[in-house]
């Protein structure tokens, strides 16, 4: 795989280092350094931004020219053209499905969207109040105490139904949370709905009231999803592979990738992003907020702008612009202050020369908080539908690493701490 080549020159060791250069389909080049252990030499690069911690040929991220590609399909192609479950097939297989696989695999995933009745016993130990990422985090990693044993992750079919269970029970899990931290009984999924209906229908939906599911919300949800399905190596992506490292089962690395998926700088954001603007609350504020986002004393962030990644836009945010002013206008609501407020920090910030410079862009989280917020869905709620969404990209990125050759991941370190010294006689 090597077609070129890097020589390392080390002071303190004579000979240079040739270290073979692997090309990728597109994309930057890499550097195998594996060898470096053996010269008694690691490399450095906390916050691995210029590290590839694997080879992958599920999600490709041009982050200067704002493309990102799910297994080779542009995400715009994606978000017109296909829907939710289709890109789940896709991720997770590598192919668009024919109409027939299509068909098992919708059919597959509603006769795995009820969960063991027994999990419901779960929910009682958390308070009532309690983050739904933190109880999400909770019933998700109690999935592997249902189906450990009869798992083995080094079978195909195994993976296959793990994956299959995941992405259909996430849905009724998420609106499980939602119904528990408001008192309602948890509805049953209907497998007479799609997808994004089904979980429509579970969040808002009472025994005594079973409505019908605006066809809007449901098209706005099932593209809330696929716009979150898979993002590459981001953080929350690296827990699970390295979670699945261990041989650790699948329920467990999906939970540690929700776990990791909570924080504020990662798909805690678009929770972040509706508190900013509500805290904004007029648009004579936006200029104070700007200038605590760039006051470097000021711990203050704006949130939903900035990726590792995209330096100039981020694709998804174009899409969900669109997809916010198509839902705003279908349901009237295009006067949403929270929008008039997001659209002129939007203009603001993108003419500012602080943001400009550092290419600091909105990203997938700016105006998806909006969208969510119009469907109905709470603000604690975001991250656990960001969670929801991104279940298929960290299966399908778990299972591409366990039927790879790959090995338990341990990054090492340069230690700076104390040098061997005897304890005190
Ligand atoms: C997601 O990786 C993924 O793919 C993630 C994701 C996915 O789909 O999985 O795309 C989802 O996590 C999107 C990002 C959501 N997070 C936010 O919106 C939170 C706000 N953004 C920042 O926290 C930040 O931009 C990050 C964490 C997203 C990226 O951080 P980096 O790449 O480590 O950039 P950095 O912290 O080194 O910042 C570079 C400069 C710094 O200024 P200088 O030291 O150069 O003067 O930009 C500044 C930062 O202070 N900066 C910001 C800023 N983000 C970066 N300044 C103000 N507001 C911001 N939002």
């Amino acid at each position: 795989m090597a077609d070129k080549k890097a020589i390392l020159k080390v002071d303190g060791i004579d000979e240079a280092l040739e270290l073979p250069v692997y090309e990728g389909t597109v994309g930057p080049d890499v550097v195998d350094v594996r060898s470096l252990t053996s010269k008694g030499l690691f490399t450095y690069d906390p916050g691995f931004m210029s590290t590839a911690a694997t080879e992958s040929k599920i999600t490709y991220i041009d982050g200067a020219a704002g493309i990102l590609l799910h297994r080779g399909y542009p995400i715009e192609q994606l978000a017109e053209k296909s829907d939710y479950l289709e890109t789940c097939y896709l991720l997770i297989h590598g192919e668009l499905p024919n109409a027939e696989q299509k068909a098992t695999f919708v059919s597959t995933i509603k006769n795995h969207t009820m969960v063991h009745e027994q999990l419901s016993h779960f929910f009682n130990g958390f308070r009532r109040d309690a983050h739904p990422m933190a109880v999400m985090c909770g019933v998700v990693g109690a999935l592997s105490a249902f189906y450990h044993d009869s798992l083995d992750i080094h079978d195909d079919h195994h993976r296959l139904v793990s994956a299959h269970r995941l992405i259909a029970k996430m849905p009724t899990l998420a609106a499980m949370v939602y119904k528990y931290s408001i008192g309602q009984p948890f509805m049953y999924p209907r497998n007479e709905l799609s997808y994004s209906e089904n979980f429509l229908h579970m969040m808002f939906n009472t025994p005594c009231d079973e409505k019908k599911i605006s066809p809007i919300l449901a098209k706005a949800m099932d593209r809330i999803f696929l716009l979150h399905a898979d993002h590459e190596q981001n953080a929350s992506t690296s827990t699970v592979r390295l979670a699945g490292s261990t041989g650790a089962n699948p329920f467990a690395c999906i939970a540690s990738g929700i776990a990791a998926l909570w924080g504020p700088a990662h798909g805690g954001a678009n929770e972040a992003v509706l508190n900013m603007l509500a805290e904004i609350g007029d648009e004579s504020n936006i200029d104070a907020f700007i200038a605590k986002a760039k006051d470097k004393d000021d711990p203050f962030r704006l949130m939903g702008f900035g990726h590792r990644v995209y330096k100039n836009f981020d694709p998804r945010a174009k899409v969900m612009k669109q997809t916010c002013d198509e839902v705003l206008s279908e349901l009237g609501m295009l006067d949403d202050p929270l929008l008039k407020i997001a659209m002129k920090l939007e203009k603001i910030a993108t003419e500012d020369e602080y943001f400009v410079k550092r290419g600091l862009y909105p990203n997938v989280d700016f105006y998806s908080g909006i969208i969510l917020k119009a469907i109905g869905i709470p603000t604690e709620m975001f991250t656990v539908i960001f969670a929801t969404g991104r279940t298929p990209g960290w299966i399908a990125h778990w299972n591409e690493m366990i039927s790879s050759d790959y090995r338990i991941g341990r990054p090492r370190q340069l230690y700076t701490g104390h040098a061997k010294r005897d304890y005190p006689a």
